[in-house]
């Protein structure tokens, strides 16, 4: 069991940023990863389309023999997670859960943004969820489309990323925020411009506690792999050399050549 890999997936790269953090605190884990390229954006689908990417890819993981599912997106967290864990044995861990409580560790005057696609703010299921823990807090949605397009070209610290947030969150500027959760797995990329933007607010990667929950959860049913050479497969639905690029680019690693990346259309 303990060998079996972790079975992580998104609509194309923005999970990377998820793996990255399990690759920190869990290297010797092995892990498959399936970057649905032939979809992204999921962020402006239909709710059902997602759920019907979602459990097709859930399959193929299971089929892969994994131990556990990392649902590394955001925007299939806010709209079909609960659905899947009614529907698969497997045990899956989203995103969403450890974005909120990181976030509401974090403010100090309850004032909180979310920036997330399209889907997951039109769902609220951010807001829901921080209101249902703490009524208090005031939470202010925006939703960013073009992050992940600009992400999934590897366009993530030019002019035109920098221009694109400086559009989106300068609102964020009249208003009293002091904690911004990056409510999708492409943004942290572009960390940099939004801290340029915003200087004196508080990001919120939901990733590194994914992470964390990722681990107490193998600790806690004693599966983690604690030693080991681990191995890393990238599955995507479309052009993996493309995908192989960019992932080089944002794991900071040119350890991965074309044998871990293969192609894998799901029907
Ligand atoms: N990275 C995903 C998320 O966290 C999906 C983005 C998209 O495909 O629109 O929401």
């Amino acid at each position: 069991m303990v060998d079996r890999a972790i079975g992580i997936f998104d609509s194309g790269i923005g999970g990377l940023t998820v793996l990255k953090e399990i690759i920190k605190i869990m290297p010797c884990e092995n892990i498959i990863y399936y970057g649905d390229t032939a979809h992204t954006p999921y962020g402006n689908k239909s709710p059902e389309t997602i759920l019907n990417y979602s459990r097709r890819i859930i399959k193929f993981l299971i089929l892969k023999n994994v131990k556990l599912i990392v649902i590394a997106c955001n925007t299939v967290s806010a709209n079909c997670f609960k659905k899947l864990q009614q529907e698969f044995e497997i045990p899956i861990i989203e995103v969403l859960s450890a974005g909120v409580n990181s976030a509401l560790a974090t403010t100090k005057n309850k004032m909180i943004g979310i920036i997330g696609t399209e889907s997951t703010i039109e769902s609220h299921a951010y807001k829901k969820y921080m209101l249902d823990i703490d009524k208090s807090v005031k939470v202010i949605e925006k939703a960013c489309p073009l992050f992940v397009p600009l992400a999934e070209e590897g366009w993530v610290e030019n002019k035109i990323a920098y221009d694109t947030a400086k559009i989106y969150l300068d609102e964020f500027k009249e208003t009293k925020i002091d904690t911004l959760v990056l409510g999708c797995t492409h943004y942290p990329l572009f960390i940099n411009c939004i801290k340029k933007i915003l200087p004196d607010v508080n990001i919120v990667n939901p990733a590194e506690n994914t992470a964390m929950n990722v681990r107490n959860y193998l600790a806690a049913k004693k599966i983690l792999r604690n030693n080991g050479n681990s191995e890393v497969i990238f599955f995507t639905s479309d052009n993996p050399k493309k995908f192989m690029q960019v992932c080089n680019k944002v794991l900071n690693k040119n350890n991965y050549d074309a044998q871990n990346f293969v192609q894998q259309v799901l029907d």
